[in-house]
């Protein structure tokens, strides 16, 4: 470790430089033993390394794509590292030590799949998508490892060993990652081709969704059509890189920035819990609870179908449109209604999603303290 030239950026006192790697450094900061600042660097590198261009700008294009992709998947309820951005190049996380491993999630075939097995068409679609893992080890070219090889290095990170209940947790997380971006994508008809994440163990053994997620970790085909692409692989793809041609890279990753910042769509559904009588209150504002914390729009009105049938006709009326469906307990009824606008509204179906995602999580845990707490 090498003590920081640099001691305050933007406000934070810094400690040590933890960690310097191709396009960012990570520093501990002094008042927060548990986050650190990772400072973006205005370069870009492909092939392990070997082909790598001072491309100026990237730095701020990149934080601003990061800290949009992390504050959509912390609001849907995903666990990631990310905690704030703090200046045009730098955010705050939460320290990790690092799984060393990239997470693949792949939705259609294309670069080095299918050099590995050839036979596959360009764009063949894997339904569900394939995942496959491979080590962090760019001197022997990031070589593809099977779970079983996970399992085996024995990796311990933060007092966490990585083993089959945390490899199965983070091969779910990853497809719940790409499924969620994927729909965020969609709505903007860009087509999320392949993708890459990393994990990491912060100091109280949570494991996190960590790194960063920027142009450089996928590719995005606008239309579905690989003509248009806006990735780094216009990058990778280039023999010889002129000034204009970085400029043109440049572009397309202000693009995909500035296309993430118009992303969230705008709410539109309504849940309406009609309530027969004042008397219904306290169980109805279950459900509005419950409804919140999905982040679904709510609203209580008291209506007797028995007593006022026309003024329930009238208030249905004003809600036309929307489905209905009886359900009793108030976090089915939200989830039930949830699911109903789920359809229409990507954010909505992500929390569900994630929502089912932590549950499995709590399980594993459970399961895990059982197994290994022996007989009183
Ligand atoms: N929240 C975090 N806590 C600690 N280390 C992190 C965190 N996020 C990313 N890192 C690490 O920062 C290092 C630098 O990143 P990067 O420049 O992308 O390196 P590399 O070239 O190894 O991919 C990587 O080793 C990465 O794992
Ligand atoms: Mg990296």
């Amino acid at each position: 470790m090498t003590r920081s030239s640099l001691s305050i950026v933007a406000g934070y006192a810094l400690g040590n430089l933890i960690t310097e790697g191709k396009t960012k450094k990570v520093y501990e900061i002094l008042q927060s033993p548990d986050e650190v600042l990772i400072i973006s660097k205005d370069r870009i590198t492909a092939g392990d390394g070997t082909k790598a261009h001072v491309l100026e700008g990237k730095a701020a294009i990149s934080t601003q794509t990061t800290s949009k992709v992390f504050e959509i998947l912390n609001s849907v309820g995903i666990k990631t590292s990310f905690i704030k951005v703090v200046n045009e190049t730098a955010f705050i996380a939460r320290k990790c030590e690092m799984v060393p491993i990239e997470w693949v999630t792949r939705r259609l075939a294309t670069g080095s799949f299918l050099r590995r097995y050839p036979g596959v068409p360009e764009g063949y679609k894997f339904n569900p998508p394939l995942q496959e893992t491979f080590f962090k080890d760019d001197a022997n070219h990031d070589p593809q490892w099977a779970q079983e090889q996970i399992i085996s290095a024995g990796f311990n990170l933060n007092g966490v060993t990585i083993a089959k209940d945390e490899v199965d947790i983070m091969r779910r997380c990853t497809l719940l990652v790409f499924e969620v971006l994927e729909k965020a994508w969609a709505s903007q008809d860009c087509c999320l081709v392949d993708m890459k994440i990393e994990f990491g163990i912060d100091s109280k053994g949570e494991i996190l969704v960590s790194d960063v997620i920027d142009s450089d970790s996928w590719r995005l085909w606008p239309s579905g059509d690989k003509k248009l692409m806006k990735d780094k692989q216009v990058y990778r793809n280039l023999s010889n890189v002129t000034l204009s041609d970085l400029d043109t890279v440049k572009r397309n990753f202000k693009w995909v920035a500035e296309q993430l910042e118009s992303l969230t769509p705008p709410t539109t559904g309504l849940v309406v819990i009609l309530m027969g009588s004042p008397s219904d209150e306290e169980h109805c504002r279950k459900i509005e609870k419950e409804c919140h914390k999905l982040n679904v729009p709510s609203q209580l009105r008291v209506t007797s179908a028995h007593k006022g049938t026309e003024d329930t006709l009238n208030i249905l009326a004003e809600y036309e449109g929307l489905g209905c469906t009886t359900v009793i307990h108030p976090s089915a009824a939200a989830i039930a209604a949830a699911q109903i606008l789920a359809l229409s509204d990507h954010l909505i179906w992500s929390r569900l999603r994630t929502l089912a995602f932590n549950n499995y999580v709590s399980l594993k845990r459970a399961d895990k303290i059982i197994r290994t707490t022996p007989m009183q």
